[in-house]
C-alpha cells in the first residue's frame, strides 16, 4: 500500500505512463493487481514481456509490449517444471541448496540473455525512449527493468518484498544487523536464540555465490550501456538517487 502512496503523490498524479517490467510466475500475480489498480486510478500502464511467457497475458487494463525471447515455449516450459519440482520436494538443505543453484544458474542464463536482447533491440528501446514514461514500476529480483530504467533516465520503484542478499540495505546504507533481522530461507522471526543467530549469519553466506552469478551480469550490461562503471551495488542505489534529485 505504500508502494501505491508514492506512486500517487508524484508531480504526475492527474494520471501518469508507468512501464511496468514484471518477473513471470508469482511475482506477476501480485503484481497484476497493482498495475490494475493504478489503471483505476487513471494512470497509463505499458507491461514490457518476452513474447514467450506463461502467465504474462493481454488484459484490458494495461498495454502489452513483447520482446523477441530467445527460447521456444517448450523450453521455458521444462525449466518451470524442473523448478516446480524443486520447490515441491522435501529434501536435506545441502541437496536443496545445490539443486538450487543449478537452478538459479540456468534461469540466470535464460533472463540475462533476454534482457540483452531487449535493451540491444534498437525498436524497442527507442520506442520506450519515445513514449516519455513517468516511472518504471519493476520487479528487481532480476534486474533487467531496473538496469532498463536507468538506460532510459526513468525513475523506478523496486516491487518486492526482500531483496536477496541484502543488496537493498547495502545500496540504500539501511542498517540490517544479523541479531535482529531474520534473513532469506531461515524461517528465524525477530527473537532469535543464540543458534538461531548463528544460522541467521551463515545463510546469507551461501546466498552470496548465488547472488554473484544472478546479478553480477547485470552490473556489466548496466556498465556496457551507461559507459561507466557499474556495480552490483549501484543497481539496487539507483531509485534513491533519482528519489534525491
Ligand atoms: C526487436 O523486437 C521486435 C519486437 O519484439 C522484433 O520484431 C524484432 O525482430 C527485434 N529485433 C531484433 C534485431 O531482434
Ligand atoms: C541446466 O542447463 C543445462 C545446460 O543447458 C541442462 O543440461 C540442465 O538440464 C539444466 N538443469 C536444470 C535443473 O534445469
Ligand atoms: C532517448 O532519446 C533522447 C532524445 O532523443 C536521446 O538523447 C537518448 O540518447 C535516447 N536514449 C536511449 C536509451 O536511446
Amino acid at each position: 500500500m505504500g508502494l501505491l502512496l508514492l506512486l500517487c503523490v508524484g508531480p504526475w498524479v492527474e494520471g501518469g505512463k508507468v512501464l511496468v517490467t514484471p518477473v513471470e510466475g508469482s511475482h506477476w500475480l501480485s503484481m497484476k493487481k497493482v498495475v490494475q489498480d493504478l489503471h483505476a486510478r487513471g494512470h497509463q500502464a505499458v507491461v514490457l514481456a518476452p513474447e514467450v511467457n506463461m502467465h504474462i497475458k493481454e488484459e484490458d487494463f494495461f498495454t502489452l509490449k513483447t520482446y523477441a525471447f530467445p527460447y521456444t515455449q517448450d523450453e521455458l516450459q521444462s525449466f518451470f517444471v524442473h523448478l516446480s519440482h524443486l520447490v515441491l520436494e522435501p529434501e536435506h538443505f545441502l541437496m536443496h541448496f545445490f539443486k538450487i543453484m543449478t537452478i538459479m544458474k540456468n534461469t540466470s542464463v535464460i533472463h540475462q540473455r533476454s534482457c540483452r536482447e531487449l535493451v540491444h533491440n534498437k525498436t524497442v528501446i527507442q520506442y520506450l525512449n519515445e513514449s516519455s514514461f513517468d516511472v518504471v514500476l519493476t520487479d528487481p529480483v532480476i534486474p533487467c527493468g531496473t538496469v532498463l530504467a536507468e538506460y532510459l533516465s526513468v525513475p523506478a520503484v523496486y516491487f518486492l518484498r526482500y531483496i536477496p542478499c541484502e543488496l537493498d540495505f547495502e545500496g540504500t546504507q539501511c542498517p540490517s544487523p544479523s541479531s535482529y533481522i531474520p534473513r532469506l530461507l531461515t524461517r528465524n522471526s525477530d527473537h532469535m536464540t543464540f543458534l538461531e543467530r548463528v544460522k541467521n549469519m551463515l545463510y546469507p553466506l551461501a546466498l552470496k555465490y548465488i547472488c554473484h552469478i544472478s546479478f553480477a551480469p547485470y552490473a556489466s550490461l548496466a556498465s556496457e550501456l551507461l559507459q561507466r562503471e557499474v556495480s552490483v551495488t549501484d543497481i539496487f542505489r539507483w531509485r534513491i538517487a533519482k528519489d534525491a534529485e
